[in-house]
């Protein structure tokens, strides 16, 4: 056996002496009296009864170790011509701060905070200032617009919420305030108090008596110290896409959370204390959340905070020129990204101008890495180009490949070997029975799931169990599709619901279609994902119009689509609408999505036998063509 499969089946057969082991990894101020706590399945719960504050691990353990004045941040943002570095003391400092104000706010432990922020450091300190006095955060990502932020609000109930005056998306400054204002305006269960981090480039008007200036509050507090929490207690919740407009309120917990993230950075990543990591990506997001913010910082490495774009801030040369100037290990980010790279600049030159000799690795998520793009970032790179799959659900891999275990080879298109902790499985969709290598079916994992994943949905056990546990008894159903070869490794191949991928987003059709639908010449929509060089996916709009309506078409189309910007936000890159008769549906009544897309992306697509209408499909097929699109 080698050291992966010696390792995988330690963590599959016993558990519990496996975690246990890799929380020694983590300073608790009590052990816990149960490493896995299997008393109200399937709230499976890890290292009940122990004590530990995560920003403490993040921050405080690495001073008393030696390494307060190492970079705990580098922020880097070419929109602002900046480059900061904090070390971990100077980051203790402003964090405890920031921790101060919000108790002074009448934050206590328990209670939650939404974070609505730009790529800025005070995102990230904010979200550990959090931690440190066991509030929970819930960080909403600001490409939303301010219903999707109301929506939030109304299921995390802040009393507080943090934010900045704005962020700039390469040459746009987005003014925050007045999105953040509307939010509120439209939110049910209004938070009192809002502190705002003015930024040069637009400050934001304050409302006497609720906003406060961020700068101001954090100049005056008394720094807040660690305070213990319930290895069980949440951390925060992070909203996520589901099949419905309503999102998910994923929650983490404390314990397991910091376990299986330093674990993984270890063994996963191959990071050592001390070496630079590189998320690419935007703390709203879970791979800000476990791989900018705590993972890097849990195992004491320099995390790099970068605000820009692969491209056009200022040149697609942006991501080399990070990687040799602040010595980058390991870069993770998702294959749109180097997509858009390779788009802009196909022969590399800007690459030439930049060592990045000292990187180690450069790891994939958010979407499959397609071939062509694996065979680009690895020829032009030299390292090992990982594809590795995940979900906001699991907070950390699921599949990859292991710097710090064994490094697999590379089959291009597959995201090699399941994780240990992970007991991956095909299911049939019908029979729920596990499938043979080289079968493809529902991809599901065993329960329990490892630490670090989600304990539960904000507000919503039912859901929790409904979604996620009913379909598939005594696994998790993980919504993705996929199959596993001979040589045990998985590919994904992608969504079995209406859940797109947009530029390694994950987007909700269901909300988009709740957006069209409140048009008033809209009869009836339907929402798709279709394929997209750049971005991977594409959401597509079908419109069906009220009988009557002598509107110009392409009057409705553009204000629709200005709809979805202003209800979803730009984010979702909705930017195609077709008008057409009907839509294609079951004799059940149910949308034929999955066909329309098929007729969109030009691919073959058998006529369901449950269909209650074939000229429906006649329609979609006319409008596409006439789009240019299904080829
Ligand atoms: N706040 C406000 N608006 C935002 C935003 C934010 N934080 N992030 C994105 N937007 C806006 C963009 O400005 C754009 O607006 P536009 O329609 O006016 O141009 C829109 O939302 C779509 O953004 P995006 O999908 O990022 O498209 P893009 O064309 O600006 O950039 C890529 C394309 C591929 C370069 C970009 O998506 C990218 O870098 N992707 C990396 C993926 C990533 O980080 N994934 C996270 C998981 S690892
Ligand atoms: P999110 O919860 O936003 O991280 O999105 C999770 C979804 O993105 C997964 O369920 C997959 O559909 C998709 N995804 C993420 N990473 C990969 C990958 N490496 N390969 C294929 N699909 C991926």
């Amino acid at each position: 056996m080698d050291e992966y499969e010696k390792v995988y089946k330690e963590s599959i057969e016993n558990p519990r002496s496996f975690w246990a082991d890799a929380a020694k990894d983590i300073e608790w101020y009590e052990k816990w009296d149960q490493v896995l706590d299997e008393s109200n399945k399937p709230f499976y719960r890890w290292f009940t009864g122990g004590k530990l504050n995560t920003c403490y691990n993040a921050i405080d353990h690495h001073i008393e170790n030696g390494r307060g004045d190492q970079d705990a941040i580098i922020y880097d943002s070419p929109v602002t011509d900046t480059i900061e570095k904090y070390s971990f003391e100077e980051l203790k400092e402003r964090v405890s701060k920031i921790a101060g104000f919000l108790r002074e706010l009448g934050v206590e432990k328990g209670d939650t905070v939404v974070i609505y922020m730009p790529m800025i450091p005070e995102s990230l300190m904010a979200m550990l200032a959090c931690a440190r006095i066991g509030a929970v955060h819930s960080v909403v990502f600001g490409g939303f617009a301010s219903n999707e932020l109301a929506i939030r609000v109304d299921d995390a109930e802040p009393d507080v919420i943090l934010s900045a005056s704005c962020g700039i998306e390469r040459d746009k400054v987005i003014e925050y305030k007045p999105l953040l204002d509307e939010a509120i305006e439209l939110a049910e269960n209004k938070p009192t108090k809002c502190v705002i981090k003015q930024r040069p480039e637009c400050e934001g008007k304050l409302i006497e008596g609720r906003d406060y200036d961020w700068d101001e509050l954090e100049e005056e507090a008394d720094p807040a110290d660690c305070v213990s929490v319930d290895a069980n207690d949440p951390l925060y919740v992070l909203y996520t896409s589901g099949t419905t407009g309503k999102p998910k309120g994923v929650v983490r917990d404390n314990g397991g959370h910091a376990v299986a993230l330093k674990w993984s950075m270890r063994y996963v990543y191959g990071v050592e204390p001390g070496d630079v990591y590189w998320a690419a990506s935007d703390v709203g997001w879970v791979v800000g959340h476990s791989y900018i913010v705590y993972a890097p910082l849990l195992i004491g490495a320099t995390t790099v905070m970068y605000e820009g774009k692969p491209v056009g801030t200022p040149d697609p040369g942006a991501f080399w020129r990070v990687i040799s100037q602040h010595d980058v290990d390991v870069l993770f980010t998702a294959p749109t990204a180097i997509r858009a790279i390779k788009r802009e600049d196909p022969e590399a030159e800007y690459f030439e101008d930049y060592d990045i000799s000292g990187l180690d690795s450069l790891f994939l998520a958010g979407e499959r890495t397609d071939p062509d793009t694996y065979h680009w970032a690895s020829d032009l790179l030299q390292v090992p180009v990982i594809d590795h799959w995940w979900q906001t659900e699991t907070g950390w891999p699921i599949v990859g490949n292991f710097r710090g275990l064994k490094q697999f080879p590379i089959k291009p298109g597959s995201a090699t070997k399941p994780m240990p902790g992970y007991d991956l499985q095909i299911l049939d969709p019908q029979t729920g029975e596990e499938l043979p290598p080289g079968e493809t079916g529902v991809i599901a994992i065993k329960l329990p799931l490892p630490p670090g994943t989600f304990i539960t949905l904000w507000n919503n056990k039912e859901k929790f169990k409904q979604e996620y546990m009913d379909p598939f008894p005594g696994y998790y159903f993980t919504g993705d599709a996929g199959f596993v070869d001979e040589d045990g490794y998985v590919s994904i191949m992608g969504r079995v619901d209406n859940v797109i991928n947009v530029a390694g987003h994950r987007l909700s059709t269901g909300s988009m279609e709740e957006a069209v639908a409140k048009y008033p010449a809209v009869a009836e929509c339907a929402v798709v994902g279709i394929n997209d060089e750049l971005k991977g996916e594409v959401p597509l709009g079908f419109l069906v119009l009220k009988s009557g309506v002598d509107q110009d078409h392409e009057e409705i189309k553009s204000e629709v689509i200005q709809m979805v910007r202003d209800e979803v936000g730009p984010i979702a890159s909705f930017k195609k609408a077709l008008i057409v008769d009907k839509l294609p549906k079951t004799r059940s009544g149910k949308t034929l999505r999955g066909t329309m897309k098929k007729i969109a992306d030009g691919e073959e697509y058998s006529v369901p036998s449950t269909i209650a209408d074939e000229e429906a499909l006649d329609t979609i097929e006319g409008a596409i063509e006439e789009e240019g699109l299904g080829k």
